[in-house]
This record gives C-alpha cells, sequence and structure tokens, in this order.
C-alpha cells in the first residue's frame, strides 16, 4: 500500500533511508539558522532584529534536534545532493535573498526585508504542513514524537510572526508590493518542492530498492501534487491574516 504512513514507516524502519531523510530535514533547518543570524546582522531595524535573531535560534536548535534523533540511533548525518536541497532550489528560482547576497555586509534594504519575510511566509507555511505530517505519522513514537511536537509548536510561531509583519508592512503602503512578491514566490516555491520531491523519491527509491512501479506512482503522486497546487492551493500560501499568536517571536 502506497500510503504517507506505510512509506514513512518504511523510511523509520531502514537506518540508510532514515538517515538521508533526517540529514534532509536538518540541512534545511540549518540553512535556516544561518539565513535568518546573518539577516539579524544586516538590519538597520532595531524592533525586527531581536525577532529574526529568535527566529534563527529556533532553526539552529531544530537543526540540532533532528541531528539528535540520528545519533539517537548511532547515525549522523549525509551529505545531501544538491538535487534534493530545498533551500539551493529556491534560491536557483529566485526566491529570497541569495547567498552571495547574505555574505556582505551591507545593510538591507527596506525591499530586502520584504523579500526576506515573504520567503518566510511562504517556506514557513510548507514547514508547518509538513511537520504537522510528521507530528501525525510520528507523534505516537517514544523518541520522535517530543522532538516533532516541539518544532510543530515553533512552526505555528514562525508563521505567526511572518503574518504579522507583513501586516504592519502592508498597513505603512507595501501592500500591493508584497501582494505581488507573495504571488511570485508561491508560485516558485510549489516548482522547488516539485524538484525537490521528485529528487528524493529517486534517492528512497535507490537506497529501499524500491521496483519502478512503486517509484513511478509516488513520482507520480509528487506531479498531481504540483498541479494541485498550482491550480488552487497555491492560494494559502499568500493569504495575510491577523497572526494566531501575536508577538510570537517578541
Ligand atoms: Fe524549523
Ligand atoms: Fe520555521
Amino acid at each position: 500500500m502506497l500510503s504517507a504512513s506505510s512509506i514513512f514507516q518504511e523510511i523509520k524502519s531502514d537506518p540508510d533511508a532514515f538517515r538521508f531523510f533526517v540529514s534532509v530535514a536538518a540541512k534545511g533547518e540549518t540553512q535556516g539558522g544561518w539565513e535568518n543570524g546573518r539577516i539579524a546582522e544586516l538590519l538597520d531595524d532595531e524592533v525586527l532584529r531581536p525577532k529574526v535573531l529568535r527566529h534563527g535560534e529556533d532553526e539552529s536548535k531544530h537543526g540540532r534536534i533532528f541531528r539528535r534523533l540520528l545519533e539517537q540511533r548511532g547515525l549522523r548525518c549525509v551529505e545531501v545532493d544538491p538535487e534534493a536541497d530545498y533551500c539551493m532550489h529556491l534560491e536557483r528560482w529566485g526566491i529570497g535573498l541569495s547567498h552571495r547576497r547574505l555574505e556582505t555586509s551591507k545593510p538591507l534594504s527596506e525591499e530586502e526585508v520584504i523579500s526576506y519575510l515573504v520567503h518566510s511566509r511562504v517556506t514557513e507555511q510548507r514547514a508547518a504542513e509538513e511537520v504537522d505530517l510528521m507530528v501525525k505519522l510520528f507523534g505516537d513514537d517514544p523518541d520522535i514524537g517530543p522532538a516533532v511536537r516541539m518544532i510543530a509548536d515553533d512552526e505555528i510561531n514562525h508563521l505567526s510572526y511572518c503574518h504579522e509583519e507583513l501586516l504592519r508592512l502592508s498597513a505603512e503602503g507595501w501592500e500591493e508590493y508584497i501582494r505581488r512578491m507573495l504571488e511570485a514566490y508561491a508560485k516558485a516555491e510549489i516548482k522547488a518542492y516539485r524538484k525537490t520531491s521528485l529528487a528524493f523519491v529517486d534517492r528512497m527509491a535507490d537506497i529501499l530498492s524500491w521496483n519502478p512501479l512503486k517509484k513511478g506512482l509516488l513520482k507520480l503522486g509528487v506531479h498531481a501534487k504540483y498541479f494541485i497546487e498550482r491550480l488552487v492551493t497555491w492560494r494559502r500560501m499568500v493569504r495575510l491574516a491577523p497572526p494566531v499568536r501575536p508577538g510570537a517571536l517578541g
């Protein structure tokens, strides 16, 4: 059977598959931590800076939590190939601030701060949904359950923070600019997510020796999800609503 539950149980039971799965998650979180840390250093805004710092600390903590899950099983992170690297695909599609930009020392413009927040709004939506799925699948697992519940709770904070900051900037006259950027980033994110997911299925198929039919069906599922998102559900990523948790990051 090809349910999400059966696939994730299969991944969890195999050390190599589990190691790859957790390494992908840890890499994304650690990368998010680094990006937020750099953005905080380049910010002129004294009110926003502590929130960005907190955001970065949370993401770095998530990276450590995932690595600890591996260590509990006597495993260590493996290198994630570029095709399965979500952050790299996002950058390639022009979402957010590039690595090269973040490595400079030039303070961020207001447009660049908005780019960071819109990038976060879109990717935190994805992160919150992915980790919610992990809570559903592994919530009862004594090792993985507490870890993914803690991360899921943080992701609600991050999403709330993005809504709050973007609504504030919209009220300051950036509404149309933000609306257009949200739309462009959401449409690019779903492409980046499809690319990453296809690479993930390929890698898992190799590790777990899936037959061509199983691999093909899972890839078909990735394409189907993309087309549903492209036609309808991408809109969930661009809505701005009063935050579920006001002042979530301070
Ligand atoms: Fe995270
Ligand atoms: Fe997050």
